[in-house]
Order: C-alpha cells, then structure tokens, then sequence
C-alpha cells in the first residue's frame, strides 16, 4: 500500500454501526477478569518509620496474619532494605505480596543519608522491570514484579509537628512512590491533640510541597468515599493482634487499665479507614499508578540519559531504530577519535621518550670524556711525582755513598789512633823496667 493511501486510510473517520445481535464481545471484562484471576496478583509495601514504631504490628493486624517479624535493633549504621514476599490467598484470588521494611530508619546520629538506601532501592526495583522490557525475550508475563506499590509513612504521635528526617524522606520519595502517611500508635496522643496534629501534618506537607498519594476521584463508584477519605490523611492507626473480648465478641484490641482501645472502631481509631483505601478500594490504581506515573517517570529520565529521544531537533518524530543508528554512529566517530588521539599520545610518549634517552646518552658521553680527561691529568700527575721520587730516590742514594765512604774512612783514622797510644805505653813501661833494675 502507498503512503498516501495509508495517510488516507488512518485519516478516515471511524463509522458507528449497530449489531444485528448478540456477538459476545461484551464479555471482555468478564474473560480479562477470569484471567487476572488466573494470573494472580502481586503488591508491594514499603514500610519506612523509626525502629519499635509498630510497623510489623500493623501489617500483621492489615493482613490479618502473623507475617515472619524480627525485632529491629536501635544499633544499625546505615538503613538496609529488608524485603519479604509471602503468597496469600483470599477466595480464590492469589496475591504475592511483599512487605519491605526500612530496617533501623532514623537511629542514626548523622540521619542525613537515611532516605537514600530507600530511594536507591525503589529505583534498584524500577531499574529491574526496565531492563526485563528491553530484553530481546521478555517474560513480562510471569515476572515477579517487585516495584513498591505503596509506601506507608509511619509518623511518630508526639503532637507537635513532622520531623526534618519525615519532610526530607518524603520530598525524596514522593516522585517514585505513592505515599501514605499514617499516624501510628494514635492510642498515645488525646483526640483533640490528634486533630491538631494531623491538620499541622497535612499544612506542613503542604508548605515543603510534598506530594502524598490522593485517592482517586475520578472514577465515579468511588470518587465519594475517596474524596471523604482525602480529607481523613493522615490515618491515625492503632496495631493489635490480641483479641480481647468486648460484650460477647472478641475483636482485635489493645487493652489498658483504664480501657480497651478497638482497632476496627472507627471511633477509637483510623485502622477501617486506611484498610478500605489501602486495600479494599484502591489497590488497583495504587499499582496502575506505580507503572502509569512514577515508572514511566523513571523510564522517561533513564532513557533519556541514555540518548534516546522521541522527537529530532527539528521536532521530527524520531524512531528508536534511527536513535540507535544515530548513538552507534556517534558512538563509533567517538571511538575512532579515541582511538586516534590514543595513537597521536602513544607516538608522541615515543618521540618523548627518544629525546630524553639522547639527551641521556649525550649526558652521559659529556661525563665519560670529563672523566677520561681527569684521569689522564691524574695520571700525568702521578707520573711526574713518580719522577721526582726517583731523583729524590737517586740523589739520596749517592749522599748515601758518599756518607758511608766518609765514615769509613774517619773509622779507619779513628782505629789507628788507640794502636799508637798503646806502643807510646809500653815504651814508657820498658824504660821504668830497666830505671829501678828489674
Ligand atoms: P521494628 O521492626 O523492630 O522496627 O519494630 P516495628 O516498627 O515493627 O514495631 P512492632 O510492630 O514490633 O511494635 C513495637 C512495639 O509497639 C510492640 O510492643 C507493639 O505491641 C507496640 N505497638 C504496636 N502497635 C502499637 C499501637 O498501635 N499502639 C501502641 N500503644 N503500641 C503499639
Ligand atoms: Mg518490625
């Protein structure tokens, strides 16, 4: 088909007709829900609060269950993300739901980094769903999906007001994830102070321009409830999975000596609330949510880092073949010049390299021949001290002869001498001899 006439075929106008009878389409919703069903569902929640702030509790009281729960210590360095999955089911509906519990959030004496183990890990699970759609073979079909579905925010009840760590871990979060802040422990703090506590919470969300999740109003069957129930943020929660008896029923309580606080009262306390929003009504747009919003908002910037654009400079639509010629293009011009200035800095290392060996080489030669010339001076030196030492030697040699002549000759004289005395003796001795008769 031409290209006009595929422009002519798209451009025209769809036509209304009526059916002559029942065909059976009309039971797609039925034949989309049998297959959900089939499929089963999967839903994550992120539990971030300080360390003892009831967490577990009320998950376990939300569920109505004993989830696997290992008591905090006050002690972690850092925040790590503990992730658990568990397969529930409730009818005939099978849920795989995770519970992943911000691990020793807020003990930290330095709590500037307390939210990016969380951040990272929300990211860490987009980035998994990212990369099994870009697979030549996805399995979209049975991946586990561990994208958080929901983060509950657990408020300390003091009464006064959020906490730094509380606005700055929401503001970081609240693009990735859909928030649900909840007052925990609501049993501690008076129903005035509640009240005012939760309008100072929601002005504050709203003067450091954190977005927390909104119940959706836009579908009719439910836009009542959830507009109600908008006005209702933050929940305030009270957590028990003791049964306590009140009249001739056991319901989930918390019991204290001065009375019994009902978690499924909705006068005591906003547990029926947060169960309806949470789970009842809206956990489906809390999951289409997370893929239409918060995924596509992460897939968008990723793939934008990446290079991949929708339209070209000059707004032309750009397909994802022609932004992948165009990056291997780039890619490959970038290589090339790499590759060329790698050479150009590998001949000149080279030539460098050369000119400080000659420069050596001469160096050296230029030491060698001062070298040689001291050594031929010191040479000419010793030779002639050599020479001087042999005439000193010589000069020696003859004064020796002549002294050793001379001594000889004065011994000699000096011998002679004591023979003459000793005949002059013995003359005088004879002459004595014959004067007295003898
Ligand atoms: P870690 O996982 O160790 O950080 O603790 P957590 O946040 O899971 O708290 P957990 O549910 O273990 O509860 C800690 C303590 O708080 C327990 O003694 C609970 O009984 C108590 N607790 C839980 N929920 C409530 C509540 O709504 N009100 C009151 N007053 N106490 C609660
Ligand atoms: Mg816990």
């Amino acid at each position: 088909m031409a290209a006009t006439d595929l422009e002519r075929f798209s451009n025209e106008e769809k036509r209304n007709l009526s059916l002559g009878g029942h065909v059976g389409f009309d039971s797609l919703p039925d034949q989309l829900v049998s297959k959900s069903v089939t499929q089963g569902f999967s839903f994550n929640i992120l539990c971030v609060g300080e360390t003892g702030i009831g967490k577990s509790t009320l998950m376990n009281t939300l569920f109505n269950t004993t989830f696997e729960t290992e008591e905090a210590s006050h002690y972690e360095n850092v925040v790590c993300l503990r992730p658990r999955t568990y397969d529930l089911q409730e009818s005939n509906v099978h849920l795989k739901l995770t519970i992943v519990d911000a691990v020793g959030f807020g003990d930290q004496i330095n709590k500037d980094e307390s939210y990016r183990p969380i951040v990272e890990y929300i990211d860490t699970q987009f980035e998994n769903y990212l990369q099994e759609e870009l697979k030549i073979r996805r399995s979209l079909f049975n991946y586990h999906d561990t994208r958080i579905h929901v983060c509950l925010y657990f408020i300390t009840p003091t009464g006064h007001s959020l906490k730094s760590l509380d606005l700055v871990t929401m503001k970081k979060l609240d693009s990735k994830v859909n928030i649900i802040p909840i007052i925990a422990k609501a049993d501690t703090i008076s129903k005035s102070e509640l009240h005012k506590f939760k309008i100072k919470i929601m002005s504050e969300l709203v003067s450091n321009g954190v977005q927390i999740y909104q119940f959706p109003t836009d579908d009719e069957a439910v836009a009542e409830i959830n507009s109600v129930m908008n006005a209702h943020l933050p929940f305030a929660v009270v957590g028990s999975t003791e049964e306590v008896k009140v009249g001739n029923k056991l319901v989930r309580a918390r019991q204290y000596p001065w009375g019994v606080v009902q978690v499924e009262n909705e006068s005591h306390c906003d547990f029926v609330k947060l169960r309806e929003m949470l789970i009842r009504v809206n956990m489906e747009d809390l999951r289409e949510q997370t893929h239409t919003r918060h995924y596509e908002l992460y897939r968008r910037c990723k793939l934008e880092e990446m290079g991949f654009k929708d339209t070209d400079p000059d707004n032309q639509p750009f397909s994802l073949q022609e932004t992948y010629e165009t990056k291997r293009k780039e890619f490959l011009g970038e290589l090339q010049r790499k590759e060329e200035e790698m050479r150009q800095m590998f001949v000149n290392k080279v030539k460098e390299t050369e000119a400080e060996l000659k420069e050596k080489e001469r160096e050296l030669h230029e030491k060698f021949e001062h070298l040689k010339r001291i050594h031929q001076e010191e040479k000419r030196k010793v030779e002639e001290k050599r020479r001087e030492l042999e005439e000193e030697m010589n000069a020696f040699n003859r004064r020796k002869v002549a002294v050793e002549t001379l001594q000889s000759q004065s011994l000699q004289a000096t011998l002679q001498q004591p023979l003459k005395k000793d005949k002059d003796k013995k003359n005088c001795e004879l002459q004595y001899q014959r004067t007295c008769g003898r």
